[in-house]
């Protein structure tokens, strides 16, 4: 176990918080609540959680590249080298964002321009952000891309999106996010659309050169099969707050969180087959129309008359300071 001062906070985000304008609500909704963490020097935190709780807003608020104009300015601190990002003008945070704090998405067509070679692609972020140009920033593309593990990359530098694989596309946006050496990955399902034996490999990928790097990492997923392999942290979260944080020891084995004990009952992975699982009942509320008291009170199993009731403190579950639960019976 490390002790706290080994322990190296690269990003420590305090209540973040967004809220979208959406059309047909009189006032902003909150989409991400007040959700607080730190990613640590070499160690993967995981964002867990059913679609629409607010794991990828999370991400895009930290990136600072939530919809517009939907989107209001994010609340609370991200403080990375002493500075809050939220507070950044948007030219300060470019330098960051895509630099020194990456970002994977599930989608590679997301970050890559269809209208430009990946060669071009990963020279625009060679000249932006390692002030490397002509043949210099070339050499730096072409080692990026044979570090992920990219075939024939002289041949694939000249490559559109479109001309190459679902896989190779995935290795070449991991390529340009992790050519500047980041020191805080952001991965939001970055597996997810890949087939089975692909995304063990990409998993390797991204673990390997976390180990050679000491980025810090941000895995958002659902597949708790990967959080077992990847995470060393892990945040359940619920209708955009965090339920229940804490090492993926005591995730896996305590599960202080009815949500928590649901979403392994359910849990869908790539070692789970479909027909055996179980699904919860009910859905994600609407950020629009979230329930009083526990969110998750009307999906669960358990809920009384206090859960119905006001906001849940996060309550400290058996003495560990760093396992926290949002529940009466925790
Ligand atoms: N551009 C948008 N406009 C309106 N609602 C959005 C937009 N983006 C996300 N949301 C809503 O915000 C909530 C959280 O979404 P998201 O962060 O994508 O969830 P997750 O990544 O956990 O699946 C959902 O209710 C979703 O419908
Ligand atoms: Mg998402």
């Amino acid at each position: 176990m490390n002790s706290p001062e080994l322990v190296e906070s690269i990003l420590t985000v305090k209540d973040l918080t967004t809220s979208l304008r959406l059309s047909g609500a009189t006032s902003p909704i909150t989409i991400v609540d007040r959700m607080s963490f730190n990613l640590q020097k070499g160690k993967t935190l995981a964002l867990v959680g059913e679609s629409g709780c607010g794991k990828s807003m999370t991400a895009l608020s930290l990136m600072r590249i939530l919809p517009r104009p939907e989107a209001l300015p994010s609340t609370g601190e991200v403080i990375y080298r002493g500075q809050n990002l939220l507070k950044l003008s948007e030219k300060e945070m470019r330098k960051i964002a895509g630099g020194k704090i990456a970002m994977i998405f599930q989608d590679p067509t997301t970050a890559l321009n269809p209208v430009f070679t990946i060669g071009n692609q990963l020279m625009e972020v060679a000249n932006l952000h390692l002030n490397l140009f002509g043949n210099a920033a070339l050499e730096r593309v072409m080692m990026a891309l044979k570090e992920v593990g990219i075939p024939d990359p002289k041949a694939r530098v000249n490559a559109y999106p479109h001309q190459l694989s679902g896989g190779m596309k995935q290795r070449a946006m991991i390529a340009m996010a992790l050519m500047c050496e980041p020191d805080v990955l952001i991965a939001d399902e970055p597996t997810t659309a890949l087939d089975v034996t692909i995304q063990a490999e990409v998993l390797a990928l991204i673990a390997s050169l976390q180990r050679k790097n000491h980025m810090a990492t941000l895995l958002i997923t659902h597949d708790m099969g990967v959080v077992a392999e990847m995470a060393d942290e892990v945040i359940v979260m619920y209708a955009g707050q965090a339920v229940e944080s804490g090492s993926v020891q005591k995730i896996f084995d305590e599960k202080a969180h009815p949500y928590t004990q649901e979403l392994f009952a359910s849990r869908s992975s790539i070692h789970v087959p479909k027909a055996r699982l179980h699904t919860i009942k009910g859905e994600v509320p609407s950020p629009s129309h979230l329930p009083r008291g526990c969110r998750f009170h009307p999906r669960c199993p358990f809920a009384f008359e206090k859960c119905f009731a006001g906001d849940v403190p996060n309550f400290i579950v058996n003495e560990d300071v760093d396992h926290l639960s949002r529940c009466w019976l925790s």
